[in-house]
């Protein structure tokens, strides 16, 4: 029996926050097809998609395919940006050539970008009305990933644009990379740790994007992190907090430079104070409001998936 709720097709629904938004809408009574370069059950490739098109009831188009940027087994080359840049960009137009071309349409489209929008800054606080999007290479990768989500507006299909901060979840991301050596007492902050860490839970991340695909209000970007303002440093001290552990070890921004290039090591040498206006100005109610309380949540010994 088809849902009532009608069916989220999430595009690059396998990854970390695929996963989870796709366990979270199904327990809320929604049908989830997935689109991945890899076929399988309750999913469809990229190519069939293009061939064709959403399933008869789909409610909602979501993207949250890319390339890991971070992939510190992958060097920052040319053609290492042009994959990471493609996998976002290209895979969000392949979803908006969809929903202008074939007959079933969404009632919104609601796609990833970052924060890296942002200049980065540590005094300047930023509601999504704020500048950016022209200035290294990941803020003009939002940009184009941003317009590349835009559709006709006599399509009436509202478009929402997630500019996302780190995302802490015991299951993928930072916190899987970091758990080790914070839990091995070597975790700290990265350079003098006084740059902001714009960031947001899982759950509040998965809330999110469940409150733009369910509030017409919300259109537009939307910034998708945490109303608490913390530094790298803050970070650390609540992660080696929660871990009983210490975090003063710091890792020095050279050893980061090296590892990743300094280009995408600006991600974690640098930061950007960013505020969710428009999460709160629609009636999103954060779970995880404050890294203490998130921190608990994803440093737990013995942990248990809750969306399972
Ligand atoms: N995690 C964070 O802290 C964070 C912060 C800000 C923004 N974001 C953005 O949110 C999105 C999801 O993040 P995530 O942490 O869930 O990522 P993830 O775990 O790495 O998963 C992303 C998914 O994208 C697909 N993908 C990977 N490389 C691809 C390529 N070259 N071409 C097409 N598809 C590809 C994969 O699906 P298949 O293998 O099934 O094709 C993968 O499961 C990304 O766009 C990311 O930039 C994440």
């Amino acid at each position: 029996m088809s849902s009532q709720l009608g069916t989220v097709v999430i595009g690059g629904g396998t990854g970390f926050l695929g996963t989870a938004l796709s366990k979270h809408l199904k327990r809320r009574g929604y049908e989830v097809l997935i689109i991945s370069r890899k076929p399988g059950p309750n999913r469809m490739t990229w190519s069939e998609m293009l061939k064709n098109g959403f399933p008869e009831n789909t409610t909602a188009v979501v993207n949250v395919a890319g390339q890991n940027i971070l992939d510190p087994t992958r060097r920052w080359t040319e053609g290492f940006k042009q994959n990471v840049w493609a996998s976002r960009v290209n895979t969000t137009r392949y979803m908006a050539q969809v929903i202008q071309e074939k007959d079933v349409k969404p009632s919104c489209f609601v796609v990833s970008s970052g924060v890296g929008f942002y200049p980065p800054s540590n005094t300047v606080e930023y509601s999504e009305d704020g500048p950016g999007g022209d200035f290294d290479f990941l803020s003009r990768l939002c940009k184009d990933w941003e317009e590349a989500a835009q559709l006709p507006e006599d399509l009436n299909v509202r478009t929402v644009q997630m500019r996302t901060g780190v995302v802490l979840g015991r299951e993928g991301g930072m916190i899987q990379q970091l758990i080790v050596p914070f839990f091995l007492g070597l975790g700290g902050p990265v350079g003098s740790g006084t740059q902001p860490m714009p960031w947001i839970h899982i759950r509040d991340i998965v809330g999110l994007y469940t409150h733009a695909i369910q509030n017409a209000s919300v259109t537009g970007a939307l910034n998708g992190v945490a109303p608490q303002l913390i530094t790298n440093k803050e970070f650390a001290q609540a992660f080696g907090g929660a871990l009983w552990r210490p975090s003063f070890i710091p890792l020095p921004s050279f050893v980061v430079n090296g590892m990743f290039g300094s280009d995408r090591a600006k991600v974690m040498t640098e930061g950007q104070k960013v505020v969710p206006t428009k999460a709160l100005e629609t009636g999103y109610e954060f779970k995880y409001p404050d890294i203490a309380l998130a921190a608990a949540e994803f440093s737990k010994i013995i942990y248990t998936d809750e969306y399972k």
